[in-house]
């Protein structure tokens, strides 16, 4: 490939996977099981991103091993109804398109792991979205290292990546113990642990200890999104939780230890001043199934004043509507969006500047990347801001 032989596409993808290997030391590369690609919304890839995908394509470039893509900029099929220009939309489906084109599959989600993508213990894989990796490594005992969006393509093209970082054994052992001494009583107290502790250990491997861990299938994707966003965290363990942590002692010796007995630092940083709510976003990372039936069970009999958008991917939506979770939040005023998230949208032009979100990956990126102000807390806590138009909180902080 690297000679050419497989043409120029190909190419590309190898002289992109050997430079990397070269610049991390990598010993050899190592052939990846699945690809997740992340810079999908035409909001970040603009105009040079497109010809980039475009004129790769037409090199005849094609994924050799199945890849996904994350959220797009807006949702597939609803987005006239939902206030997107058309323009945005037509320069989004001309992403789509090309990414098509190299044999990506445009489910637009960063939960591929909900929706039939699920990786299996020990492979190797190259996927680029950091709530995504994060999920992969930990939960599931997957290897990724966290891919930019062309080099996770890359490796989608050439089969490969290089092994280096979270591939290799001795560097998945984790370097920071964290006993977490507080009660975690909904996904917001995850997002704010991750966040705080997130921002103390960076890169580094957290191996945690919950009095009581928590077993809701999206409080996990909380903590690992709400990581990857304050730090780098790409991965991380539960005592008697992650299959890693089950398997065998992953506590590298020296390990550092912190104690976590407080989560007030993570929702003060995460809670913005704002009352008036104009937008609640749930489904950061995409909502589960479960997640989607828990909105509609809270809203039941009631109307919401507020947007309220619970985005996931296309198939979590279609399982929901065939189950009328769909027609239920609907009722209450509600919208279950498809494809994208309120990050990668331009959701400032659809005229909203207030957010309530129990995501803290969401709360901590919205600012900068949406220009909204933010308010943090339960998914409880947020749908009665949509209930009541503003954010009826007292105090900031827990339920
Ligand atoms: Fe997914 Fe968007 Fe959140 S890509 S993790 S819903 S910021």
């Amino acid at each position: 490939m690297l000679a050419g032989q497989a043409g120029p596409g190909a190419q590309k993808a190898m002289e992109i996977v050997v430079a990397l290997g070269q610049i991390y030391g990598a010993r050899d590369l190592t052939p990846v099981s699945s690809v997740q690609v992340a810079g999908v919304s035409y909001k970040n890839l603009g105009g040079a991103g497109l010809e980039f995908l475009e004129e790769w394509a037409v090199q005849g470039a094609r994924a050799r091993v199945p890849a996904t893509l994350n959220p797009a900029g807006l949702d597939l099929e609803s987005w006239r109804e939902l206030g997107f220009s058309e323009a945005f939309a037509r320069s989004q489906q001309r992403v789509i398109a090309a990414y098509e084109a190299l044999g990506v599959a445009p489910i637009c989600t960063c939960t591929p792991y909900l929706v039939g993508y699920v990786p299996k213990f020990g492979q190797h894989l190259a996927w680029a979205e950091s709530s995504a990796v994060s999920y992969a490594n930990s939960l599931l005992g997957a290897r990724t290292n966290r891919e930019g969006g062309p080099s996770a393509l890359a490796a989608a093209i050439s089969g490969r990546t290089a092994r280096y970082g979270l591939h290799l054994d001795e560097n998945r052992l984790a370097t920071a113990r964290v006993d977490v001494q507080v009660d975690i009583k909904s996904e917001a107290d995850l997002g704010a642990l991750g966040y705080q502790v997130g921002r103390l250990v960076k890169n580094r491997v957290p191996y945690f200890r919950f009095r009581q861990p928590p077993s809701r299938d999206w409080e996990w994707k909380a903590l690992g999104a709400a990581m990857a966003a304050s730090g780098a965290v790409a991965l991380f363990h539960v005592e008697g939780v992650t299959p890693e942590a089950q398997e065998g002692d992953m506590l590298a010796a020296g390990a550092s230890a912190l104690l976590v007995d407080s989560l007030q630092e993570g929702y003060r940083a995460l809670n913005g001043p704002v009352k008036q709510i104009d937008l609640v976003s749930l489904g950061c990372p995409h909502a589960s199934l479960n997640e989607v039936q828990a909105v509609a069970d809270y809203l039941e009999g009631k109307r919401a004043r507020s947007a309220l958008w619970i985005t996931t991917a296309r198939a979590t939506r279609q399982a929901a509507q065939a189950a009328g979770l769909v027609a239920r939040i609907e009722a209450a005023g509600g919208r279950v969006v498809a494809d994208t998230c309120l990050v990668v949208a331009p959701v400032h032009e659809l005229g909203f500047r207030t957010m309530a979100t129990n995501s803290a990956k969401m709360a901590a990126y919205a600012p900068a990347h949406s220009g909204l102000t933010v308010r943090f807390g339960s998914m409880s806590q947020c749908l009665d801001a949509a209930l009541a138009g503003r954010w009826t909180v007292r105090t900031e902080g827990r339920d």
